[in-house]
């Protein structure tokens, strides 16, 4: 039967594809660690629900590699669409032709069309050099797709080999991006070219390995040891975002948080540290959150919760590391993170205790004003509902900058213990009662006596709540109650922006 013979042709067609690069070099694969790119696809997919998509796509130069070296398609992640890509580094060592980049654009354009996320498996040698200017464009047309499509869908990259020079540019366009430790490599000019150039001497490891891009550049937002490991927290990813900017964060089961003293957390001292993510847990449903970027400018936390089964994006000031003060690197944290879940509908909740920005002049060098403006800008910029709490320490520039009121918060708690102030009750007393304590007979009885009555009159959240800056003063232990209140009561909030073509962020 005829019909046999071309059934037999897509058998033998499909046994190549199934087959990628062959035994030996799936083999070298699992011996570095790695999976191929079909068996990640079943670890992130739903079983049976990948649709294959563009499978006899060839390259117009050098002979037809299965799949031109990437699996793309649409498959299901917890019962929800999700488009991929997954780059194989057996076929063609997974390198990036003309026809190759055409494939993941196919899937770029689809997604963003179906609102649906789009994630991408990165396991290449970059441009394929016998491609040339072909390969350079392909990566072009993929840069612009992932920025028109950034801020409408979820895009999330995860690193699952080596990722070299301008390749680096797509995952670092998308939203979240995950590396594999030990098998992920990302870097724009390797440790030959920076041996040759500077004379350092630096390993790929050392350089651009998961933990090198989590914890130094911020460049990664998530470190995992395996692929399975990576795998399974971009489906927990995708399962906490809604599939595109019209919709809402999925809701959870509400559930109770974890049992904590908050009333007892917060020390008396205003100069003793505390670990925020303690708070974090007493407010939020138990083992809700997920944090982002931990292990990068940890004088912030920032992540995702739920509230009583609400989907909320968590910013909060450490007393733990840098006594909570804002620096660059925490400014980009979490301004980029505030965006984020502006763009995705998670209203923010804010958790502040910060004695304002680290000084220095390698902050002040570094441009803390610019960056600093940033976390400024996203929370004023942001739509969705705002709610802040002031814990303890919230001065001058920090404490406007940390989603005040004045910036745009709808509403702001705060606890007995807060401190609102344009400087701490030390430096403030030195300022103000300067030529009182220089008279005094003893300078430093004075100056206790001073700072105590400051402490007394300013430090506390009584003026701000008295100018209507705090909407309440809440006791600790009933910030969750509080907080589920005000949120259920916002989350039909409408605010709109003069319509522009678009703003001018400090970047
Ligand atoms: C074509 C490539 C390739 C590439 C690897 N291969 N990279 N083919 N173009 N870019 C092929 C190899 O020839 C080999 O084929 C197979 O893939 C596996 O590669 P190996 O070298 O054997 O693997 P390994 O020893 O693990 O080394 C991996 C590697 C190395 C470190 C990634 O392959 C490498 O250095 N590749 C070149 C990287 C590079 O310079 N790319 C261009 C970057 S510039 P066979 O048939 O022997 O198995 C770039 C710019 C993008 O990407 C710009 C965007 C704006």
């Amino acid at each position: 039967m005829a019909n046999s013979k071309k059934l037999a042709e897509l058998a033998r067609r499909r046994e190549q594809l199934f087959a990628m690069g062959g035994a030996e070099r799936v083999e070298r694969q699992h011996q570095m660690g790695k999976w191929s790119a079909r068996e990640r696809l079943a670890a992130l997919l739903d079983p049976d629900t990948f649709q294959e998509l563009g499978a006899h796509v060839e390259a117009r130069v050098g002979e037809p590699a299965p799949a031109d070296g990437v699996v793309t398609g649409v498959g299901r992640a917890g019962g929800r669409p999700v488009y991929v890509y997954a780059q194989d580094f057996t076929v063609v060592g997974g390198s990036l032709g003309e026809m190759h980049a055409k494939k993941i654009q196919a899937m770029q354009d689809l997604a963003l069309k179906a609102g649906c996320p789009m994630v991408g498996l990165n396991d290449s040698g970059g441009a394929r050099i016998q491609e040339g200017v072909d390969a350079l464009s392909g990566y072009g047309e993929i840069f612009r797709r992932n920025t028109h499509a950034s801020g409408v869908i979820p895009q999330i990259t995860v690193i699952m080999g080596p990722s070299a020079g301008g390749a680096v540019y797509s995952p670092a366009l998308t939203d979240l991006v995950i590396m594999v430790r030990g098998t992920a490599q990302m870097f724009i000019t390797g440790p030959q070219v920076i041996r040759a150039v500077t004379g350092e001497q630096v390993t790929a490891e050392e350089l651009g390995g998961a933990d090198a891009q989590l914890t130094r550049s911020g460049v990664a937002h998530f470190a995992a040891d395996t692929d399975a490991e990576a795998l399974a927290l971009t489906r927990e990813l995708l399962a906490r975002f809604p599939a595109n900017n019209l919709e809402d964060p999925p809701r959870q089961p509400p559930r109770p948080p974890e049992p904590v003293d908050l009333n007892g957390l917060v020390p008396d001292d205003p100069n003793k540290p505390y670990d925020v993510r303690r708070i974090i847990a007493g407010v939020v449903d138990r083992g809700s959150f997920l944090e982002c970027q931990a292990g990068y400018a940890d004088n912030v936390v920032v992540g995702w919760a739920h509230l009583d089964g609400q989907p909320v994006g968590v910013i909060a000031n450490q007393p733990r590391v840098l006594a909570g003060t804002l620096d660059i690197d925490a400014s980009d944290k979490l301004a980029r993170f505030v965006r984020l879940c502006d763009a995705f509908n998670f209203p923010l909740l804010t958790l502040v205790d910060t004695p304002g920005y680290l000084p220095g002049t390698a902050q002040e060098y570094g441009g803390i004003i610019r960056h600093g403006a940033k976390v400024l800008y996203a929370y004023a910029e942001a739509t969705v509902p705002k709610v802040t709490v002031i814990l303890r320490k919230a001065y001058g520039g920090a404490y406007l900058a940390m989603c005040s009121r004045s910036l745009g918060a709808d509403l702001a708690v705060a606890w007995p213990s807060a401190e609102i102030a344009v400087m701490g009750p030390e430096p403030a007393a030195n300022i103000i009662y300067r030529r009182e304590l220089e008279a005094a007979p003893d300078p430093a009885a004075a100056r206790r006596e001073k700072v105590a009555e400051y402490r007394e009159r300013f430090a506390n959240p009584y003026v701000a709540a008295a100018r209507g800056y705090v909407d309440a003063v809440v006791e600790p232990a009933e910030t969750r109650a509080a907080l589920i209140r005000m949120l259920s009561a916002l989350m039909s909030k409408r605010e709109s922006r003069p319509s522009k073509k678009h703003g001018n962020v400090p970047l």
